[in-house]
């Protein structure tokens, strides 16, 4: 039988980029149009299929994440939360989620990034309940010098370089990493790198290196956006407001994901609309009842 899967939020850091609006509050708190961002790749992990999962943030902002999200039990989910005392690396992750994880497998999500599109969805599915290979996906993008990068030959990955100065493919490693339960053991391994992280990028790089790592392109039908600077956050909130506002559907609503995700009943996500003041984001979750 396949492993279960639990899922990782990782929703920490500093947010440097964007002072002051991260003077007093965590990035992933901050808005993406008509919701805080967090629900974007939290609404990722549900559409996974993923219940159980662990959101890690700083000490000054873990409560306020509980008090947004709660147990998750409202969603039919099981939301469990864990301080990561510095910024040392997204490999950490997997080090503080080592209890959580256990022996199953682990998706792991970057709290500030933004993925749309069905295809999207359908490849998670697929790499999820097939899980045969800890997995990186690629993406096509005009700047991979500001991400992790594949370097192809013969359609096969030879390296993976973390923000190269020069170019090595178009292919930018997005924020969506799945791995197996071995994962502990290598992120416990690699050491820091000079900028003292433990990064993603070398624990990629050592199952790349014992032939253990499989990679999944995401097409261009399929959305990921950035929000590191003041200019991709609005870019990311236009493009959710043109979708939204042209189809009068929401995009990253947990609530309405966990409906259709059967996840809950129609009684218990109308109490939860119930229970909301009145605004807009009420009066588009109204509309998704029937639709
Ligand atoms: O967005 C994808 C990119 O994310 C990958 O292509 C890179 O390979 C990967 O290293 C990472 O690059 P970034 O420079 O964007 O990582 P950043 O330090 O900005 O952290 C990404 C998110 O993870 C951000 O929301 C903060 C959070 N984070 C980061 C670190 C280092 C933590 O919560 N704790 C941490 O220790």
């Amino acid at each position: 039988m396949a492993n279960n899967i639990v899922g990782i939020l990782l929703a920490g850091g500093r947010g440097t980029r964007l002072y002051p609006l991260t003077k007093n509050t965590s990035k992933q708190l901050l808005s993406i149009y008509n919701k805080p961002l967090i629900y974007y790749p939290l609404s990722t992990l549900m559409l996974a299929g993923i219940r159980k999962i662990l959101i890690i943030s700083t000490k000054e902002d873990i409560n306020n994440y509980k008090s947004l999200l709660g147990d998750g039990s409202q969603y039919n989910c099981d939301f469990h939360y864990k301080v990561q005392e510095k910024p040392d690396g997204i490999g950490s992750a997997f080090i503080l989620g080592e209890k959580f994880i256990g022996k199953d497998n682990v998706f792991l999500i970057l709290g500030d990034n933004i993925f749309h599109g069905d295809d999207f969805i359908k490849i998670l599915r697929e790499s999820i309940n097939n899980f045969k290979s800890n997995t990186i996906f690629g993406y096509y993008v005009q700047n991979p010098n500001e991400y992790g990068v594949i370097q192809f030959e013969n359609n096969e990955i030879v390296d993976i370089v973390e923000k190269p100065l020069n170019y090595v493919s178009n292919y930018a490693v997005p924020g969506i990493y799945l791995y197996d339960s071995s994962v502990i053991n290598i992120a416990k391994s690699i050491g820091f790198s000079s900028r003292g992280e433990r990064e993603i990028t070398d624990i990629n790089k050592y199952y790349l290196s014992q032939k253990k790592l499989n990679y999944k392109l995401l097409s261009r039908g399929i959305s990921w956006l950035d929000t590191g600077t003041f200019q991709n956050m609005n870019i990311a909130s236009n493009y959710v407001m043109t979708l939204e506002e042209r189809q009068g559907l929401m995009i990253g609503a947990i609530e309405e994901i966990a409906f259709r995700m059967n996840f809950i009943k129609k009684n218990e996500y109308i109490k939860i609309i119930d229970e909301m003041p009145n605004c807009d984001y009420k009066n588009k979750l109204l509309t998704s009842i029937d639709n």
